[in-house]
């Protein structure tokens, strides 16, 4: 059993972000870490010191272990962002200021 048939949801219809390049399907209310989640990516960034990979852990904004470049803008909690149509969401490496320094 779906888990929208389980709760008796009716959303609307599918639309598309993008990660990395790759699109991905997304329901209307979905956060960006649902979407994410849903097609089993569970790592989109890399700590700063040592690169190791990180995704949601709280689910709820408070960890922070989730961030991602959304739409070009560094540090937003994917858990929090609600995916809208044409999104572009892109793995965050470190602090997320790559190639913007001097
Ligand atoms: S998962 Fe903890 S802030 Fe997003």
């Amino acid at each position: 059993m779906k888990p929208t048939e389980l709760v008796g949801a009716s959303p609307g219809p599918t639309f598309t972000i993008t990660f990395d390049g790759r699109q991905l399907d997304a329901l209307p209310g979905q956060s960006v870490a649902a979407v994410l989640w849903s097609v089993g990516i569970l790592s989109w960034r890399t700590t700063r010191g040592g690169g190791r990979p990180r995704g949601a852990f709280c689910g709820i904004g408070q960890c922070y272990d989730c961030l991602a470049t959304v739409n070009g803008a560094p540090n937003r909690r994917a858990c929090l962002v609600t995916a809208r149509p044409g999104d572009t969401v892109m793995t965050q490496e470190g602090n997320g200021h790559a190639g913007f320094e001097d």
